[in-house]
C-alpha cells in the first residue's frame, strides 16, 4: 500500500510543494471529520454572512475556510492564500514560494441533504503573482467527501487518487487515473436551457436525440450540483461537465470561478487524459484579471469536449 508521503517523495523533490500538499491533505481530513458530525453539531445551516460574490455563506463554508487557513499558516512555503470565502487575498509567509487558491467547501447547497461536497485547491509559484494562467499551476487537487473520502492530486505528471483510511492515513487507490476518451454521459443544469447559447442548445439536443440523432448513440444525464462530485465521476468513468456562459451569467463572465474551481479541475482532468475548454479557448489559457473571476467551464472526455467545441466553431 502506497501512502501519500511516499508517493510525494517519488513524484517531486520540491520540499515546499510536498509540505503544502501534506497541509492540504491534513486540512481535508479535518474537514471530513467535521462534516461527519455536522448534523449532530447543528452546523449545516447558514452562517448569517455573505461572501464577496454575494452568496450566503454556510457555517461550514466559514469553518472549512478557517481549517484550510490554519493549516497553511503553519506552512512557511505559502506566501498568499486566495479563497472563495475571503474578499481579499491573505498574506501569509513573506518568504513563501507558493500561492494557494482554494474553494474550501464546494457544493455547500448539498450540505443540508447529506450529498457529496468537496475542497478544491490550486498551487502556483509566488513569483508569477496572483493573476497567472492555469498553465502555471505547479500542483492541484481536490478532496471529495462522499461515501469514502477521496483526495485527487496532480503535481507534474498524472492525476492520482488517494482514499482516507480509518487511521487517518491517505492510501493510493488509483495510480494514474485515465478519463475514458469516449462517454455517453453529460452533466449540465438543464433548468437553465432558456438562457443557453446556440452551441449548448445544439450539443444537448443532439445528446438527447441519442441513437436517433447525429451523435448516433444514446446518452444519459447526471447533475449532482457539487462540481467536485460531478468531476470525480467524470475522472473515474468519463463524461462531460458543462457550466457554459449563458444569457444570465454573461455579465459576470460565467458561474464558476477561474482560480479555485475551473483551473485546478481542468488541470486535474487534463492530467488524466481528458480535455477542458471554455468553448472558445482552453480554460488553462485564460488570463485572469481578478482573483474571483468567473469563467465558462466545459471539461471531461476528449471526444465529448471536441463535439461541443465543434458546435461553438459553427455557431
Ligand atoms: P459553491 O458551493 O462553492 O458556491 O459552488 C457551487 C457550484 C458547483 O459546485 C456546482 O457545479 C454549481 O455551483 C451548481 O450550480 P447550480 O446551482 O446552477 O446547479
Ligand atoms: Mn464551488
Ligand atoms: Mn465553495
Amino acid at each position: 500500500m502506497t501512502k501519500l508521503a511516499d508517493w510525494l517523495r517519488a513524484e517531486t523533490s520540491d520540499q515546499d510543494l510536498t509540505g503544502v500538499m501534506i497541509s492540504m491533505a491534513a486540512a481535508g481530513a479535518e474537514i471530513a471529520a467535521v462534516l461527519r458530525q455536522a448534523p449532530i453539531a447543528g452546523q449545516t445551516g447558514l452562517a448569517g454572512s455573505d461572501n464577496v460574490q454575494g452568496e450566503a455563506q454556510k457555517a461550514l463554508d466559514v469553518i472549512s475556510n478557517d481549517i484550510v487557513l490554519n493549516h497553511l499558516r503553519a506552512s512557511p512555503a505559502v506566501s498568499i492564500l486566495v479563497s472563495e470565502e475571503l474578499d481579499e487575498a491573505v498574506d501569509l509567509s513573506s518568504q513563501g514560494r507558493l500561492i494557494v487558491a482554494t474553494d474550501p467547501l464546494d457544493g455547500s447547497s448539498n450540505l443540508d441533504v447529506n450529498v457529496t461536497v468537496g475542497t478544491i485547491f490550486s498551487i502556483l509559484p509566488s513569483d508569477g503573482g496572483l493573476l497567472q494562467t492555469g498553465q502555471a499551476q505547479l500542483a492541484a487537487g481536490y478532496v471529495a467527501y462522499g461515501p469514502a473520502t477521496s483526495l485527487v492530486v496532480r503535481i507534474s505528471g498524472a492525476t492520482s487518487v488517494f482514499t482516507l483510511d480509518d487511521t487517518g492515513e491517505w492510501v493510493l487507490t488509483v495510480n494514474r487515473a485515465a478519463v475514458p476518451v469516449a462517454s455517453g454521459e453529460f452533466a449540465i443544469n438543464t433548468a437553465r436551457e432558456r438562457f443557453w447559447d446556440a452551441a449548448t442548445k445544439g450539443y444537448v439536443r443532439e445528446s438527447v436525440e441519442g441513437e436517433t440523432g447525429a451523435a448516433g448513440k444514446r446518452y444519459n444525464m447526471r447533475w449532482v450540483g457539487s462540481m467536485v462530485a460531478d468531476v470525480h465521476r467524470i475522472l473515474m468513468r468519463g463524461g462531460i461537465f458543462l457550466y457554459p456562459l449563458d444569457s444570465e451569467t454573461i455579465s459576470k463572465g460565467g458561474r464558476l470561478r477561474l482560480l479555485y474551481e475551473a483551473n485546478p479541475m481542468a488541470w486535474l482532468i487534463e492530467g488524466a487524459g481528458g480535455r477542458s475548454s471554455t468553448g472558445k479557448q482552453g480554460i488553462l489559457d485564460v488570463v485572469p484579471t481578478d482573483i474571483h473571476q468567473r469563467v465558462p467551464v466545459i471539461l471531461g472526455s476528449a471526444e465529448e469536449v471536441a463535439r461541443i467545441e465543434a458546435w461553438y466553431a459553427k455557431s
